[in-house]
């Protein structure tokens, strides 16, 4: 059986700052040459869904990619790297079923559903905010408001939001393997750290008479009861905000970037939210930010090549749902196309993302809303792209719309 070191293989340039404009052109004709493999300056990419979605199972045979990334940005000792090690993405085996058994009763889809009323109260502050404006750059707007239910999700006050967004966005592309990026990251993490710590003190030493508990008193019982450590904890609140801002505001971005084109399924996002949930799923297949990363821990054979140790393997759960061998007719945008969800959007396997159903919520009553109050929504200038390993997605997205007032939205029929 060969090593995954001899084989011929198609040559996919993901660390290219171009190679995110059109990667499924890329990757289709990839797979032209091998079915599912290609090989990349770091390592090698899987290009086919299934073999994405079996080697994100094989937990067993992985651990992160963290030690290969620290030395590619000299990054050794940082704090940065301290977060890294000790991100739930970071940690393998029973220490991370622990942990995850612990948190996962904070994220269950009936916990997201009951922060539904939150989320639409937020996206409708924005929205009176900047609808007014009847232009701006989408990408902007989407990206206050993951950050907006995140703070209003642990009691942060909104005075730290422009701070952190700042913060956020620096650690966003922390994953994108950009040289000397390290001096930011730093920065970044300094302030997300310095923040969190004084509240989570605050939130011990004050009363709160007559609030409900949230996410942030569960976290602390977390903590005062052993199931998290104290660092732990912090790195945890630092974690939720990194993992759900680009990935959020990056796939609210992608679908109004779609739908820009489709006022048909625009419309109908605006008068029905269920319909707007399907296009949502569709969009997650269609294309999505992630693409997860994994070195080999222990040599494993699959589909008769040899892993060796040490292997360095990126699995785009961006592209995976464009292959014809796993989706029908993969180019076409269709949210009624059946099994929807067999997407690879929330990855697989162990670490399969905690905050699917607060990210589901988030982009559907946010998307649904939008709909409502920008009207008529019209390109207004270019996009760029992020780079396409860590978190991909468009650099800005030029808009102009008629705005339409709040009340608008009551007119519309409303599912819970
Ligand atoms: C559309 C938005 C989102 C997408 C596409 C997304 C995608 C992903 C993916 C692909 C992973 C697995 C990465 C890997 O295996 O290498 C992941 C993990 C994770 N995500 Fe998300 N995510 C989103 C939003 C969120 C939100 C809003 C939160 C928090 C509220 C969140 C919290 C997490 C956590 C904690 C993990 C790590 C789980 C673990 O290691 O056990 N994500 N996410």
């Amino acid at each position: 059986m060969p090593l995954i070191t001899e084989l011929t293989l198609p040559e996919l340039a993901i660390e290219d700052p171009t190679f995110g404009e059109d990667p499924f052109s890329k990757f289709s004709a990839a797979r032209t040459q091998h079915p599912w493999l290609a090989r990349c300056a770091y390592g090698y990419v899987v290009t086919a869904y299934a073999a994405i979605r079996d080697l994100l199972l094989m937990d067993d045979k992985m651990r992160g990619p963290y030690d290969k990334v620290f030395d590619l940005m000299n990054a050794r000792g940082s704090r940065w790297a301290r977060f890294q090690e000790e991100s739930l993405l970071a940690i393998w085996g029973e220490p991370h079923k622990r942990i995850r058994d612990v948190l996962a009763p904070m994220f269950t889809p009936r916990a997201a559903n009951l922060r539904r009323g939150l989320m639409r109260e937020v996206i409708t502050g924005l929205l009176d905010e900047w609808v007014p404006k009847g232009a701006f750059d989408f990408e902007e707007f989407a990206s206050y408001f993951p950050i907006n239910v995140m703070c209003r999700m642990i009691g942060a006050s909104p005075d730290v939001i422009p701070g952190m967004r700042s913060s956020l966005e620096t650690l966003g592309l922390s994953l994108n393997l950009i040289p000397n990026f390290l001096p930011k990251l730093e920065q970044a993490m300094q302030f997300m750290e310095t923040y969190l710590e004084r509240l989570v003190c605050d939130r011990r030493a004050g009363e709160r008479p007559g609030a409900e508990p949230d996410l942030l008193d569960a976290l602390i019982q977390a903590r005062d009861s052993g199931g998290l450590g104290a660092q732990q904890m912090t790195s945890f609140l630092i974690f939720l905000f990194v993992a759900g801002y680009d990935t959020s505001k990056n796939v609210l971005t992608m679908i109004m970037d779609q739908l820009i084109g489709r006022p048909d399924l625009y419309e109908r996002c605006a008068a029905d939210k269920q319909y707007c949930q399907k296009v949502v799923e569709e969009s997650l297949r269609y294309r999505n930010p992630g693409t997860s990363s994994r070195l080999v821990n222990e040599q494993f054979v699959y589909r008769d090549v040899v892993f060796p140790k040490d292997t360095m393997l990126f699995l785009p759960n961006s592209v995976s749902g464009r292959d014809p061998q796993a989706v029908d007719d993969p180019d076409t945008f269709d949210p009624d196309r059946p099994q929807q969800n067999r997407h690879l959007a929330f990855g697989r396997g162990m670490h399969m993302c905690l905050g699917q159903y607060i990210a589901r919520a988030q982009i559907e009553e946010g998307f649904h809303l939008i709909a409502q109050r920008m009207r008529n929504p019209r390109r207004a200038g270019k996009s760029g792209v992020r780079p396409f390993p860590g978190v991909w997605g468009l650099k800005g997205l030029p808009i102009e719309f008629t705005p339409a007032p709040g009340k608008l939205a009551a007119s519309y029929p409303s599912i819970a």
